[in-house]
């Protein structure tokens, strides 16, 4: 695990857009897991940025976001569909139907499950899964829990992630209490992991998710394990790393 820190959040950003430019210019079939989150904005805003300089395109790119809030449908302010598309696929050449987000009001929740494994299988998996880093240690919806789940699944929703998350919403009753998200099988399949953190509140994260065992109860640890991850660290996410 390669751990890289820049001096601040801007500088975060941009080295993780260079990241995916990278691949993207090397591979411009490129299949990249997505996710969501305040910390991953800056470096959308890079890719919107060099797209639109004519750097980089997404036009034969397909995508796979790594989780999605139960109940929320497409068009809802607060789905990460929603987020997603405002935030990147609406404001680059990313063809629509080559963009997944887990579809939070399936009816049959289990199948919407196995059909995105599926999915990402046909796709010949994530060539480079980008991720940011919860308080707690969960990665996409993997919360704290006794062993690492493997493929897709329905999570219920910890009170900690419900109370960060709460941020976005108008109350913490209105944040859904159950989520679909990929596992760490899932994400450790992929052939590249990219985890960006940023600010003094995820120091202490950091730390122990990096520097400490490996262990479902922190479920980033994980990532200790994968055989080709980056991390990239503001300074303030990076002080608690002696
Ligand atoms: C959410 C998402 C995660 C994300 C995390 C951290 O719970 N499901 O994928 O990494 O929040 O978000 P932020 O970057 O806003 O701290």
């Amino acid at each position: 695990m390669r751990i890289v820190v820049a001096d601040d959040y801007k500088a975060m950003s941009r080295i993780a857009a260079d990241e995916i430019e990278e691949l993207l210019l090397s591979e411009p079939q490129c299949v990249l897991g997505l996710a969501t989150g305040s910390t991953p904005l800056g470096l959308y805003a890079d890719l919107v940025s060099d797209f639109e300089q004519g750097k980089i395109s997404f036009k034969d790119v397909t995508t796979f976001n790594l989780d999605e809030y139960c109940g929320l449908g497409d068009d809802n302010p607060q789905g990460y569909r929603y987020f997603m598309n405002a935030n990147l696929f609406d404001k680059v050449d990313v063809k629509g139907a080559s963009t997944h987000v887990p579809q939070g009001r399936a009816g049959d929740l289990e199948a919407e499950c196995a059909k995105y494994d599926k999915m990402i299988e046909d796709a010949g998996g994530i060539d480079l899964q980008l991720l940011g880093l919860g308080h707690n240690g969960h990665i996409g919806f993997n919360e704290p829990c006794d062993e690492f789940p493997k493929g897709t699944h329905v999570v219920d929703l910890t009170m900690s992630t419900i109370n960060a998350n709460s941020r976005l919403f108008d109350s913490a009753e209105e944040v859904p209490r159950q989520a679909i998200t990929m596992g760490i099988g899932t994400i450790m399949a992929a052939r590249r992991v990219l985890v960006v953190a940023s600010g003094k509140d995820k120091a202490a994260i950091v730390r122990k998710a990096f520097l400490g065992p490996v262990t479902p109860e922190v479920p980033a640890s994980i990532l200790q394990f994968h055989p080709d991850a980056m991390v990239v660290v503001d300074e303030e996410a990076a002080s608690e790393l002696v």
